[in-house]
């Protein structure tokens, strides 16, 4: 399969599909990693908070670096200055390299400094250690504070995007200025998949609904991270290029759209281990 690029800010460029790999651990992740690289993937998207990062490196060691685009997440109880490049320093060890080719703030804590955040990003993008920086779970009004006091190209806005929970003001906004829109949690979940249009246009283009899923958001210009502890489906997951939805149906999908977020929810326990800020 041959899969198209979104070119970043520095000249990278970010292939269009990558395996998303939260919740894949040992044997399983090493199969779906081997299954998605050998069907011509090129990008993997971890994070620190997946405990997962020693099961992707050994996966990886067997593929040259170069050829691929690994994405890992600083946690959002580690965004202070120094905590920051530790946490780096800490998946890079974990990952077996020397650099990520992007890391990403995991999502917003508004109990500490965006400016020390980002300020320590840019530490890391100057030592080499990370060659994009960008944001995840960030809305308008946070990205654009982050842009403002960022010495580094924010490069990616990884957001919760698919038929179900689609927010164009926000996909606008960043693609408008330059920031790449990755889709987190692109299949719902499977949330969607006994959806009537979904399951109607499956049979009628003779594809999955994971793949009519996916093709509608790679339609918007959006990077899929579609994850699965199947092979099958992984290769099933990355054949999206070579086929489109007619205008028609792609509006169809559109007005699937029930405004209902699978992780997103805006009441978040600020005093879990994700975020460790003290009540
Ligand atoms: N930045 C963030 O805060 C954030 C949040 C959520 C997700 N993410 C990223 O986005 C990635 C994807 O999101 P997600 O893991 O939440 O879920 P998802 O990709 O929306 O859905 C995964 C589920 O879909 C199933 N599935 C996948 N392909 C299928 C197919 N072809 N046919 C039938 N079922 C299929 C998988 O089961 P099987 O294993 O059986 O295939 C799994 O249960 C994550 O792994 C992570 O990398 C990031």
């Amino acid at each position: 399969m041959t899969v198209p690029t979104k070119t970043l800010p520095s000249g990278d460029e970010l292939p269009a599909v990558g395996l998303g790999t939260w919740e894949l651990h040992g044997e399983t992740a090493r199969e779906s990693i081997d299954a998605a690289l050998d069907a011509g993937y090129a990008h993997l998207d971890t994070a620190e908070g997946y405990g997962n990062e020693a099961d992707v490196g050994e996966a990886l060691a067997q593929y040259d670096r170069e050829d691929l685009f690994l994405t890992s997440k600083v946690l959002p109880k580690n965004l202070a200055y120094e905590s920051v490049v530790q946490a780096c320093e800490a998946s890079l060890d974990r990952l077996g390299t020397d650099y990520l080719d992007l890391y990403l703030v995991h999502w917003p804590n508004p109990t500490i400094s965006l400016r020390e955040t980002l300020d320590a990003m840019a530490l890391l993008h100057e030592q080499g250690k990370v060659r994009n920086i960008g944001v995840s779970n960030f809305d308008a009004y946070r990205l654009s504070a982050a842009r403002h006091v960022s010495d580094v190209p924010i490069a990616v806005n990884q957001i919760e995007c698919h038929p179900g929970f689609y927010r164009p003001d926000l996909v606008e906004y960043c693609q408008e200025n330059d920031v790449v829109v990755e889709a987190a949690a692109p299949l719902a979940r499977m949330e969607l998949f006994e959806n009537e249009v979904v399951q109607d246009l499956a049979d009628s283009y003779d594809k999955t609904p994971a793949q009519v899923i996916l093709r509608w958001t790679v339609e918007k210009d959006v990077v899929v991270l579609p994850r699965s502890g199947s092979p099958e489906h992984v290769r099933d997951n990355g054949d999206l290029f070579d086929w489109e939805l007619d205008a028609a149906d792609h509006e169809r999908l559109d007005d699937i759209d029930r405004h209902e977020p699978v992780y997103d929810t805006l009441t978040r326990d600020w005093a879990d281990d994700t975020y460790g800020i003290s009540p």
